[in-house]
């Protein structure tokens, strides 16, 4: 029945990151980007859906990041592309904060 049952992996250490900022990360395959803004966590890819550029070297802004190369702008919650150029979403992750551990939903 649940074959495909999403786990929990941890990221990093809530101390990795610091408030206002994202850092990029590897977990297994996977190149996310964690981002701490305005006291939360939130996981995305870290490549923008328009070009190839890493969103953790972006401007956060709430929960909006904003592509450091042509200024796309996505959602932190939906990865809905919000602003032009960047047309198709980024793939978001559920995270969880467990014992000062930041963990996605793979
Ligand atoms: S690469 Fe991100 S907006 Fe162009």
């Amino acid at each position: 029945m649940s074959g495909n049952k999403k786990e929990f992996v941890r990221v990093c250490s809530v101390n990795d990151i610091a408030e206002g900022q994202a850092k990029a990360f590897h977990v297994g395959n996977k190149h996310i980007a964690v981002y701490f803004s305005e006291g939360k966590y939130y996981a995305t890819d870290d490549i923008c859906s328009h070009e190839h550029e890493h969103l953790s070297e972006g401007w956060l802004e709430g929960h909006v990041v904003e592509c450091p190369k042509h200024g796309a702008q996505f959602d932190l919650k939906t990865g809905d592309a919000v602003s032009l150029p960047a047309t198709e979403p980024i793939a978001v992750y559920t995270v969880k904060v467990e014992n000062g551990d930041v963990l996605i939903e793979e």
